[in-house]
């Protein structure tokens, strides 16, 4: 397949991307195949009702008492509307049938439905899945759309009754003014919000995902960017890719084919362009992590809780599935460079063991298709042990450790000043040393942005702040990857950094 590939090309233009150097700097081409939407947020903007996708987490208080609905205990009983202020209990977390029907899954994970074994118009939270008696209408006031009704599968609607009697029951009939008396009339507020592929493509459907998506993958990332990548001092990209990829082109709904096709191209222009190429499963199905990021369906960590989704993602690494991107379709491919195995698991969530066996498994799995690609192993989130996966990885050659550093998401970094972040930056050299052994893996920042928390800073503060993560994280054995190259978010978009002279390479 390099042979090919090479004389579609001129003889020049055939450099051995692969041949290792050290330590690399590379981009992640984050927002691409796996979809975030604070990357691109005009990807979300066709979607009808697109504040109502899955995962949101929505709070309902009911007009005529003030109080909001709440899931007793968390789940697994009725539901009430007895509370005052809402919370966990009091967040139901959206499964998205299409724009008006939905699912409603309560903080210990059953879901919302019409109790079958009472009077059958008792509202209750006991379903582990959801079916049709716990399939609901959002109905919106045409006027305030933040004022809803909930419609029931038997054709009425919920109502919180007075104070005394807090059972929320379905038995509303249709006709509404939206007026503070109805007592089915709440007012709707989000606490959170997903926007990550299974989102994406959900909230379009099954008609108008395909195209949406294959648009976005086709105008996103493009040759050009390949071309100013290798113009630029970058030695390769980093992309993240997610487990439909290996079932393209009729992966599972809601997922749509084609982004294997762009992997195609983005190892075409890799080629082209002298740069190496790390894929990085950053989607595992069941979801490594909470975030959309792992295109979680509504914040729930399932990988690793089984052994079939493990197995599941072994087929990524050519047992079963014909397109078996990992790494049969490329191993042959001289751009190659690197297979992370799995982004961000988080523990705990994600346990130690189920992690290691995984690892251990998918290393053999890639040696037997190539025994040259590094094999990255991303740290856990949240662990207390940065080396944790050293015994395991310092038994297998060629393996990375990756770990991920920003002065983002951790209170740590409140009310910081831009020294002390760039001391903070320094102080990582301490971490980074204490993965970094003799004969052990390599190490690698897989990801690292020069954005914080401080607010006004001048062009010069991020100046310095990036050159201290380049000289901290240039130390890291295997290299860094900036995240990432484009972003609506200026700072975010190494593209936009670089360009506008806030880094150099
Ligand atoms: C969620 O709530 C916030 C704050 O009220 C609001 O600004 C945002 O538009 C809502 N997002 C969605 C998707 O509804
Ligand atoms: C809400 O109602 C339920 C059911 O009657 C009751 O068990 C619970 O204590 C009430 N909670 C509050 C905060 O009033
Ligand atoms: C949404 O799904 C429900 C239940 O399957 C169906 O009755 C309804 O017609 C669908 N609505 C739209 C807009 O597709
Ligand atoms: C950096 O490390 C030093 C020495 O341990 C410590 O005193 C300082 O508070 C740290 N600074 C930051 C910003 O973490």
């Amino acid at each position: 397949m390099a042979v090919l590939i090479c004389i579609t090309f001129s003889s020049s233009n055939c450099r051995i991307p692969t041949e290792p150097t050290f330590p690399i700097k590379v981009v992640n081409l984050g927002g691409w195949l796996v979809t975030e939407g604070w990357i691109k947020p005009s990807l979300f903007d066709g979607i009808p009702n697109k504040d109502l996708l899955d995962g949101t987490g929505l709070q309902f208080k009911s007009v005529t008492t003030g109080k909001y609905l709440c899931a007793e205990r968390g789940g697994g009983t009725i539901i009430v509307a007895n509370r005052t202020a809402p919370s966990g209990w009091e967040t139901f977390k959206l499964w998205r049938i299409n724009e008006t029907t939905f699912n409603f899954r309560v903080f210990n994970n059953q879901f919302v439905g019409l109790d079958s074994q009472g009077n059958g118009d008792d509202v209750v939270a006991v379903s582990n899945s959801p079916g049709i008696s716990e399939t609901f209408q959002i109905v919106k006031d045409p006027i305030n759309s933040n004022l809803v009704r909930i419609k029931a599968s038997n054709g009425l609607f919920l109502q919180a009754r007075n104070c005394h009697l807090v059972l929320v029951t379905a038995d509303h009939p249709e006709e509404t003014g939206w007026g503070n008396h109805d007592p089915s009339v709440f007012v709707l507020t989000n606490s959170s919000v997903m926007q990550g592929e299974f989102q994406v493509t959900n909230g379009y459907g099954p008609e108008r995902a395909p195209q949406v998506m294959r648009d976005h993958w086709e105008t996103f990332i493009v040759e050009e960017d390949f071309k100013w990548m290798s113009e630029n001092g970058l030695d390769g990209v980093r992309i993240p890719v997610g487990w439909w990829i290996a079932s393209d082109p009729t992966p599972p709904l809601p997922y749509v084919g084609g982004s294997l096709q762009a992997l195609d191209n983005a190892f075409l222009w890799a080629q082209k362009y002298g740069l190496k190429v790390i894929i990085d499963l950053h989607a595992a199905p069941g979801s490594q992590n909470v975030y959309d990021h792992s295109s979680s369906r509504d914040g729930s960590i399932e990988w690793g809780s089984t052994n079939s989704n493990i197995q599941q993602t072994f087929s990524l690494f050519g047992r079963d599935l014909k397109n078996n991107i990992y790494p049969n379709r490329y191993a042959r491919i001289p751009s190659l460079y690197a297979v992370e195995l799995l982004n961000e698991p988080q523990a705990p969530g994600v346990s130690l063991e189920s992690l290691e066996s995984y690892y251990s498994a998918g290393y053999k799995a890639v040696r037997r298709h190539s025994s040259t690609a590094f094999v990255i192993l991303s740290n856990r989130l949240s662990l207390s042990d940065s080396r944790e996966l050293l015994p395991l990885a310092s038994g297998l050659s060629g393996s990375v450790i990756d770990v991920h550093y920003y002065n983002l998401f951790s209170n740590d970094f409140n009310g910081m000043t831009v020294q002390q972040n760039i001391d903070a930056v320094y102080n990582r050299t301490v971490d980074l040393n204490k993965i970094t052994t003799s004969n052990g893996p390599l190490t690698f920042v897989g990801e690292w942005v020069a954005e914080w928390k401080v607010k006004g800073a001048k062009a010069e503060d991020y100046q310095r702040f990036a050159s201290a993560q380049q000289k901290v994280y240039g130390r890291a054995t295997f290299g860094w990857a900036y995240w990432t190259l484009k972003n609506v978010n200026n700072h975010w978009s190494l593209k936009w950094m670089i360009n506008n002279g806030y880094i150099k390479l």
